[in-house]
């Protein structure tokens, strides 16, 4: 039996996505992944998603039936076999014999075909392993998580890493709301998201084509919310692509400058707004170094992070993160955090969001900010006008979002809104 394509990119897309190059978002845009019909393609996805969100239990199984370490890419073909016999209901001889096709198929793993059956036969008797929350995450995530938000609260966190999100979306015009909801068949969340389970062909969807939303987490939608940008307001989106939030901003009125340092992100912002019909200025600059005198009534900065929040989409991050990613980041969204301050004109506003859940880029950066920059102070959110769960205001008056504070779930997020001082 020959290798199907379907599995071979799935090999690809995995090994990729665990090789911390792009991840799993970038090996997705891959050319092979594009090349394969539409059925395969969704069965090749399915798959690997099974295979990331059950990482470790499946690992844990194969740990307990094999003698010593395989080589890398035996042991990829053995956790896409896994996901198959355990979470996509393949039946045995299929996800079998499908799989010792595809040890044939490699010069590095065709000597190890044998124990890729004898390993996945006895997988397939022993049964699928125990979803226990805290075994789904990574052991030194789940401490981090445990050590910042108590034994149950990081439970129900790693609790959302097995389950499949559904797709959020932000209506360009709040008016449009209720009829999107029903053209999409989509529940509407608090804030004015909209909710549609599944994915699919989203440029499919009704009103994509005429810019009526745009994809866009529930939680992300947050920060810009918090923001209150008003009609003719200066309004700058300093890390803006690929630009669901300056979107956001747009639809308020405010006169919007997103800038962002990477030209190719910037690409799908630009497209974005030729779809949606609306406007604001686009820059491709560092922060850091912006050459522009310009300061603005309100400032925005979704800064680059670890991105832990968003591993129901992206459940790569769980494994391809290091401790020394944390603190590498957190040095700097502190320098990007005293750009971002230097851009608020007296009396104006800075939102702050990270889409992290490690305290290290949230709760702390904000703590120094605010000792590093006295003029500027907390301006306590109203969860109840941004469409935040109660349960995510922290007692600093900052949010908190954690994944299963939203039925169904959503990303990590941390934002903090400080005012700048105005002159006396
Ligand atoms: C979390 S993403 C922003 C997502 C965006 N706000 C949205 O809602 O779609 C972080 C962005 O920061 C940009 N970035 C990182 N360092 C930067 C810098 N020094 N100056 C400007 N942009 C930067 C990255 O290119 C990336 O697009």
């Amino acid at each position: 039996m020959p290798a199907d394509p379907a599995r071979q990119v799935a090999l690809d897309l995995i090994t990729a996505a665990l090789a911390r190059k792009a991840g799993l978002e970038g090996a997705l845009e891959s050319g092979r992944f594009a090349a394969l019909e539409p059925q395969d393609r969704a069965f090749a996805r399915a798959l690997v998603m099974a295979a990331l969100r059950r990482l470790a239990p499946i690992d844990r199984a194969l740990a307990a039936r094999l003698e010593r370490e395989p080589p890398e890419p035996v042991r990829m073909i053995l956790r896409l076999g896994a996901a198959q016999l355990f979470y996509l209901d393949t039946p045995t001889y299929a996800a079998v014999d499908s799989s010792v096709a595809l040890a044939d198929a490699g010069k590095a793993t065709r000597g190890f075909k044998a124990l890729v059956n004898a390993v996945l036969r006895r997988l397939a008797r022993d049964g699928a392993p125990a979803d226990e929350p805290a075994a789904l995450a990574p052991a030194w995530l789940y401490a981090r998580w445990r050590a910042a938000y108590g034994e149950a609260d990081a439970a129900a966190i790693a609790a959302m890493i097995a389950a499949e999100p559904a797709t959020d979306v932000t209506p360009r015009d709040p008016a449009d709301a209720a009829a999107l909801a029903e053209a999409l068949e989509a529940e509407p969340l608090p804030g004015g998201s909209l909710r549609r389970a599944g994915r699919g062909r989203i440029e499919e969807w009704p009103g994509f084509a005429d810019g009526r939303w745009w994809v866009q987490d529930a939680a992300a939608a947050i920060p810009a919310r918090l923001l209150h940008a008003g009609p003719g307001e200066r309004v700058l989106d300093l890390c803006a692509a690929p630009g669901g939030k300056a979107l956001q901003l747009a639809t308020a009125g405010a006169a919007v400058t997103a800038l962002d340092r990477s030209a190719a992100r910037l690409r799908r912002l630009d497209e974005a707004l030729a779809r949606t019909g609306l406007a604001a200025e686009v820059v491709a600059a560092d922060a850091e170094t912006w050459a522009d005198a310009r300061t603005f009534d309100a400032v925005l900065l979704d800064a680059p992070c670890t991105s832990s929040g968003t591993f129901r989409r992206n459940p790569d991050v769980l494994w391809t993160l290091g401790p020394r990613d944390i603190a590498k980041l957190a040095e700097v969204q502190s320098r990007l955090l005293d750009a971002a301050a230097a851009r608020v004109g007296p009396g104006g506003r800075l939102v702050y969001c990270v889409c992290s859940l490690e305290p290290e880029e949230g709760e702390a950066q904000a703590r120094a900010f605010l000792k590093r920059r006295p003029e500027f102070a907390t301006e306590a959110a109203d969860p109840a006008t941004c469409g935040a769960p109660a349960a995510s205001l922290t007692p600093d008056g900052w949010l908190r979002l954690l994944p299963h504070h939203l039925a169904g779930g959503m990303d990590g997020f941390f934002v903090a809104r400080l005012a700048r001082a105005a002159p006396r």
